[in-house]
C-alpha cells in the first residue's frame, strides 16, 4: 500500500469565524464619488451579506451632493448593482440600507462638521454607550488636510466616548516634503494610532499570503537570501492605458503612481527578516528595516539602475490604443513615464549582492502582479546540456494576480533512454483549492482591519516618508542629463527595448513565471 500524504480538508463551517468589530459607524467623505460606488460600498454590502459588520452599523455618506438619505440608498444599491461581486437582493439590502445615511457637506466649510458631528451623536448605538467613528477620506488629495484639521477643530477626533480612526487614500503626498506636511498635519488633530493609510495591495489575499508562505512553512527561509537566491523580479504589468485620469497621471507618472506604494510593499514583504508576532508595530518594524536599507539611487546612478518608458499609438489585443501623448489631458511633449524598471540593493546581511529588479507599466501585454525568485544554479554539472548552455535555475512564482497561487519550477528528467532533462512547474492555485469566492475584495480586509483596530496592512508614516525618498531620488536624477533616455514602446508588449538590456547587460533576463 502506498502511503499518501493526506491533507485534512476544512469544511467552511469549521473554519472559525472572525471576531465582528464593536458597534461604530463609519463616515465616508467624497460620497458621491467614484471610489466610494465602485470599491466602498460594494465591499461593505459583501461584509453585511457575510455578516461581518458590526451590530446595527450606519453608514454616513458625505459630500456637497444634495442627496436626501432615500437618494443616496437608492444611488448605493445602484452603485453594488453596477460594480458589486453579490448579486443584489431586497430582502438582504433592506437592512443594509436602514444603515445608509447621508449628511451634506462642504469639506472646507468648518460648520459643516458641527453639523455632522450633531447627526452622528443623533445615531442610535444599539443600546451601547460608546460613540466609535471610522472616518474615511473617499476625496481628492488635495481636501486631506482641510478635513482632517476641521474634524480635529470640531472635536470630531477626541477618544473620550469612543474610538476615532482616519483612512486616508493613496497618494499619500507628492513628494517626501508633501508626505512629511500631510504627516504633520495629520498628526496635530490624530494620533498615529489612528491613523490608517491605505494600500490597497496589502489587502489582497495574495499579498498577505507572501508571509504565510515565508513564515509559517519550515522550507522555503533557509534559502531565503544571499546564498542561495540569484536575484528577485517584481512585475506589476497592466494591460490599460491610463484612462480619464490623465490630469492626475501626467502629474504622478509610474513611479508615484505604482512604485513608491504597491511595488515597494511588495518588496519589503519578500525581504524582511520574520517579525516576532503578526501584529502591527512588529510588522512595520521589518518593513521599515528594509526601506532604511534600500541602497539610494543618486543622480548618478540613475542611467545604470533606472529605465523609463512612455507608451506610443498601437494595438493592445486586437484593439487599437492612443499613444500616451495623445490622451485626454496630457500634452504633446510630455517626458512622463508609462513604464520603468529599477535595480535596487538591499544592504543588510540577508541580502547583500542580490539586486531585487522591479518593473511596472501600462499598455503592456496582459495584467500580471508577479514576484520571482530565481535561485542560484546547481554547483557542479553532472548531465549533459545543449552546447553553451547550463542547466536552468530553479524558480519560484509569486502569483499575486490574476491567476493567484504558486509555481516552482524544477529539472526533471524526461522518460525514456538517456538523461534528457526538461522544466517543470509544480503549481498550486488559490481558486480550485479554496473555490471561486474565497478572495475576498482588498476592500473587505482593509475595512473590517480598520473597525477592528489592527494597522498591521496599513502603511505608517516612516514607511511612506521612506518610499518616497527612493522616488525623489530617481525624479531628481530624471531631471537632469545623467538621466536615461524616455524610451517609447509599443502598446501589448512587455515595455521599452532598454528594459530588455537592462537586465540582460547583467546576464538576466525578465521572466514570467506565473500564468495569465
Ligand atoms: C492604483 C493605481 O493604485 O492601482 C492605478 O493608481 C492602477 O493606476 C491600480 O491601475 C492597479 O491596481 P490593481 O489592483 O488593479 O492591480
Amino acid at each position: 500500500m502506498t502511503d499518501k500524504f493526506h491533507i485534512q480538508e476544512i469544511a467552511p463551517e469549521e473554519i472559525p469565524e472572525p471576531r465582528r468589530p464593536e458597534p461604530s459607524k463609519m463616515v465616508i467623505f467624497g460620497a458621491s464619488g467614484d471610489l466610494t460606488s465602485r470599491k466602498l460600498i460594494p465591499a461593505l454590502y459583501s461584509l453585511h451579506l457575510k455578516g461581518r459588520l458590526p451590530r446595527g452599523f450606519t453608514i454616513v455618506g458625505s459630500s456637497r451632493t444634495a442627496y436626501s438619505h432615500e437618494e443616496f440608498r437608492r444611488e448605493m444599491r445602484q452603485a453594488v448593482e453596477e460594480f458589486g461581486d453579490d448579486p443584489v437582493i431586497t430582502s438582504k439590502w433592506a437592512p443594509f440600507a436602514e444603515g445608509l445615511f447621508y449628511s451634506p457637506g462642504n469639506i472646507k466649510n468648518a460648520e459643516d462638521y458641527e453639523k455632522l458631528d450633531g447627526f452622528l451623536r443623533g445615531l442610535s448605538d444599539e443600546g451601547e454607550n460608546a460613540d466609535n467613528r471610522l472616518y474615511y477620506l473617499a476625496v481628492a488629495p488635495q481636501f486631506y488636510a482641510d478635513a482632517v484639521t476641521n474634524l480635529g477643530a470640531a472635536g470630531m477626533t477626541a477618544e473620550n466616548d469612543g474610538w476615532r480612526r482616519i483612512v486616508v487614500e493613496k497618494p499619500f503626498g507628492h513628494d517626501l516634503a508633501s508626505a512629511q506636511a500631510l504627516n504633520s498635519t495629520i498628526h496635530q488633530s490624530f494620533g498615529e494610532n489612528q491613523i490608517y493609510r491605505i494600500d490597497h495591495y496589502l489587502g489582497k489575499e495574495t499579498v498577505q499570503n507572501i508571509m504565510v508562505f515565508r513564515f509559517a512553512n519550515a522550507i522555503f527561509e533557509p534559502l531565503w537570501n544571499r546564498n542561495y537566491i540569484d536575484h528577485v523580479q517584481i512585475t506589476v504589468a497592466e494591460s490599460v492605458g491610463i484612462g480619464e485620469r490623465g490630469g492626475y497621471y501626467d502629474t504622478a507618472g509610474v513611479l508615484r503612481d505604482m512604485f513608491q506604494n504597491h511595488l515597494l510593499q511588495l518588496l519589503t514583504l519578500t525581504a524582511m527578516e520574520p517579525p516576532i508576532a503578526f501584529e502591527a508595530t512588529a510588522l512595520r518594524d521589518e518593513k521599515v528595516k528594509v526601506l532604511r536599507a534600500l541602497r539610494p539611487i543618486g543622480v548618478a546612478d540613475t542611467a545604470e539602475r533606472t529605465v523609463r518608458g512612455q507608451y506610443v499609438a498601437g494595438q493592445v489585443m486586437g484593439e487599437k490604443v492612443r499613444g500616451y501623448r495623445d490622451e485626454t489631458d496630457i500634452g504633446p511633449n510630455s517626458q512622463t513615464a508609462t513604464y520603468a524598471a529599477l535595480k535596487l540593493h538591499i544592504d543588510n546581511w540577508r541580502w547583500q549582492g542580490v539586486p531585487f529588479y522591479l518593473r511596472s507599466g501600462k499598455q503592456l501585454a496582459t495584467k500580471t502582479t508577479q514576484i520571482m525568485i530565481q535561485f542560484k544554479c546547481a554547483p557542479h554539472l553532472m548531465f549533459s546540456s545543449p552546447a553553451g548552455e547550463g542547466l536552468p535555475p530553479n524558480l519560484l512564482g509569486i502569483c499575486i494576480q490574476p491567476d493567484e497561487g504558486m509555481h516552482l519550477r524544477f529539472e526533471t528528467k524526461v522518460p525514456g533512454a538517456g538523461m534528457t532533462l526538461r522544466s517543470v512547474d509544480m503549481e498550486f492555485h488559490h481558486r480550485p483549492t479554496f473555490g471561486e469566492d474565497a478572495l475576498p475584495s482588498a476592500y473587505e480586509r482593509l475595512l473590517l482591519d480598520a473597525l477592528q483596530g489592527d494597522q498591521s496592512l496599513f502603511a505608517r508614516s516612516d514607511e511612506i516618508e521612506l518610499a518616497w525618498s527612493l522616488v525623489d531620488s530617481i525624479h531628481a536624477g530624471w531631471e537632469t542629463d545623467a538621466a536615461p533616455e524616455l524610451d517609447f514602446y509599443e502598446p501589448g508588449g512587455w515595455g521599452p527595448d532598454t528594459a530588455r538590456h537592462f537586465i540582460g547587460q547583467d546576464g538576466r533576463r525578465w521572466r514570467e513565471v506565473c500564468g495569465h
